[in-house]
């Protein structure tokens, strides 16, 4: 996926409010009545709705008709083997995919029931809102305060306080203030892969996001790590909306609420191989008795 460069650069040149009035049309979280697809959840509010959304790289037709309701302050999961189109669905969720050249969605995502993809809609603002961990830590090279103060420092906020207070809340949420509050000035590469993984969550949560989506957050680190992300998971899903992609099926079921199993197989007529959501359930339905045959199988160990 993109860089870190790629990202920095693209909310610097996209951080143009074409209207001047700083207001991208985005909605503020509110609770809406409906339901979730995701059983546990009935009655939450439904903060992400993805209806028949299919995403093609040119010719090619990765992930197809995806119907995906993400229930507000729970953890989905998306699991699946390797290819099946997880992240690439992660990414229509906050309009990552704008940035691969070739990527083009079709269907409708709505976040509190607004079309992301309306031409009116600010892609800046949506990942503002819809923050996205990657697999592999990328905190800038900068200081640890500066990689927190970007987002904010981008969105217009200089008061040094203000700054400060922004930083250490962020930082105190992502459960790694203890560790870093004597070297907010020191370089954020200097830290361990976890470290610099709870960064990356407290840069995203600094910017005030509602959702937080997190690609294999914790393939690229140890089980102890590992550990302290999940435990984090849990607290931040009081405040947050978490969709997690992970081919860790342990990690889903400690994890997750809601699970969605996604899967491809080869298409006869095109020969290709493409992703499409199988089944999606709450967690515990999904693990202990799936009604799709081939999440049983999946579950169970017998591919992927
Ligand atoms: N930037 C890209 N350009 C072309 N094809 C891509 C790109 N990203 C992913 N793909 C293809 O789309 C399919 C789904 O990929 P991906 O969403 O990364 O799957 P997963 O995350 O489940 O492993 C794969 O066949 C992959 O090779
Ligand atoms: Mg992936």
């Amino acid at each position: 996926m993109s860089t870190v460069k790629e990202n920095e650069d693209q909310i610097v040149v996209s951080d143009v409010d074409a209207d001047g009035d700083g207001v991208a049309g985005l909605p503020a979280p509110v609770v809406h009545p409906e339901s979730s697809e995701a059983g546990e959840h009935v009655g939450a509010a439904t903060v992400l709705q993805a209806t028949d959304v299919s995403v093609h790289y040119g010719d090619f037709l990765a992930v197809r008709d995806v119907n995906m309701a993400v229930p507000e302050k729970s953890i989905t999961a998306m699991i699946g083997p390797s290819g099946c189109g997880k992240s690439t669905m992660l990414r229509t969720f906050n309009r990552m995919n704008d940035l691969i050249p070739s990527a083009r969605v079709s269907g409708t995502v709505a976040y509190h029931g607004v079309d992301l993809y309306d031409g009116r809609i600010d892609p800046v603002e949506v990942r503002r809102r819809i923050g996205m961990v990657f697999q592999k830590p990328n905190p800038f090279p900068k200081s640890i305060f500066d990689n927190v103060a970007y987002g904010p420092r981008i969105a217009g906020t200089r008061k040094k306080s203000e700054l400060n207070d922004i930083v250490e809340q962020s930082l105190i949420k992502a459960a790694i203030w203890d560790e870093v509050k004597d070297r907010l000035k020191t370089s954020a590469t200097g830290m361990s892969g976890g470290q610099q993984q709870r960064l990356c969550i407290a840069r995203a949560i600094a910017s005030s996001p509602d959702v937080l989506l997190m690609d294999e957050p914790c393939s690229a680190l140890d089980p102890i790590a590992t550990g302290r992300i999940e435990e984090l998971m849990q607290e931040l899903k009081d405040e947050y909306t978490i969709v997690i992609v992970t081919h860790n099926m342990q990690q889903a079921a400690r994890v997750s609420d809601g699970t969605a199993f996604f899967n491809a197989e080869v298409d006869p007529v095109s020969s290709q191989r493409t992703g499409e959501l199988v089944e999606y359930s709450s967690t515990v339905k999904i693990f202990s008795n799936p009604d799709d045959e081939r999440t049983e199988n999946y579950i169970t160990g017998r591919f992927g």
